[in-house]
């Protein structure tokens, strides 16, 4: 099978075949979800609060994010591999560039993610000149949760929303491959996702947006006592990790994951 590119994203968009992505730690892991039809992977790093027990992102380190990067890496074969810039490794486009060059040649990755708006549009611009496929990240930004005071959907008030439309066209302009629109009312995300050309991913943003990303131990029900309002336990009812990702895969693909009990706003 062809490995997947962020050209066949792309593809995909414009054909209206719906993209499959799920958060990913491990080569174990990704062996698995790489053979159940995962298109992107993502090594998040959301994996501060889902590995490390920490209370948010912002404790994980360039370091980390290349070991683990590394290990999903050795896992996969078709799956294209994102992987996130930590807190503050994007606090300049030089350190961005730096750490951007440690992600992909030692942590595999073919996609580089960064969280925030306007401000890192010139990185975005400069990683793109340099070869790095960069993946923005828009919406909720865990990275900024202690300026937040809190994981809250964003876009609500008609400011707001104007700012991630904005947003959007800038990282676009900017040379982005890929958006992440995260924790966003669905009519946001489709309208963002039906106007810009480059593949939007939703998680928390409805069924309206080019593709889907939920964090791997979430749909797994391994997020015991608060299961977030827009994620669902694919283990519900199915016998095998196989089984709950096959049934992903193929509710992303038929438009029925999310459904409107998964799409708060
Ligand atoms: O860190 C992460 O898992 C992410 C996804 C939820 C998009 O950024
Ligand atoms: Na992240």
């Amino acid at each position: 099978v062809a490995p997947v590119s962020v050209a066949t994203l792309a593809a995909m968009k414009a054909r209206g075949e719906r993209i499959v992505s799920l958060t990913c730690y491990d080569a174990c892991f990704a062996r698995l979800l790489d053979r159940a039809g995962v298109d992107l992977l993502l090594v998040g790093d959301s994996l501060g609060m889902v590995l490390q027990g920490h209370a948010t992102t912002v404790p994980v380190t360039v370091e980390q994010m290349v070991y683990h990067g590394a290990s999903v890496a050795r896992g996969r074969e078709r799956a294209l591999l994102a992987v996130d810039l930590p807190f503050m490794a994007a606090a300049t486009p030089e350190r961005a560039l730096d750490s951007a060059a440690r992600l992909m040649q030692e942590g595999g990755a073919q996609v580089v993610k960064l969280e925030g708006g306007e401000w890192l549009a010139e990185t975005v611009r400069r990683l793109s000149e340099q070869g790095v496929p960069v993946c923005a990240h828009l919406g909720l930004l865990p990275q900024s949760v202690n300026r937040l005071g809190g994981y809250r959907f964003q876009g609500r008030d008609e400011t707001s929303a104007e700012r991630i439309r904005r947003e959007a066209r800038v990282m676009e302009e900017a040379g982005a491959s890929l958006l992440v629109l995260e924790c966003v009312p669905a009519a946001l995300a489709g309208e963002i996702s039906r106007s810009l050309s480059i593949p939007v991913i939703g998680i928390g943003a409805g069924a309206g947006c080019d593709g889907q990303v939920l964090v791997l131990h979430d749909m797994l029900g391994l997020n015991p006592g608060r299961p977030p309002s827009f994620s669902r336990d694919f283990m519900q009812g199915r016998g095998s990790i196989g089984e709950a990702v096959a049934a992903y895969v193929a509710a992303v693909r038929d438009g029925s994951f999310p459904a409107a009990a998964e799409t708060p706003y």
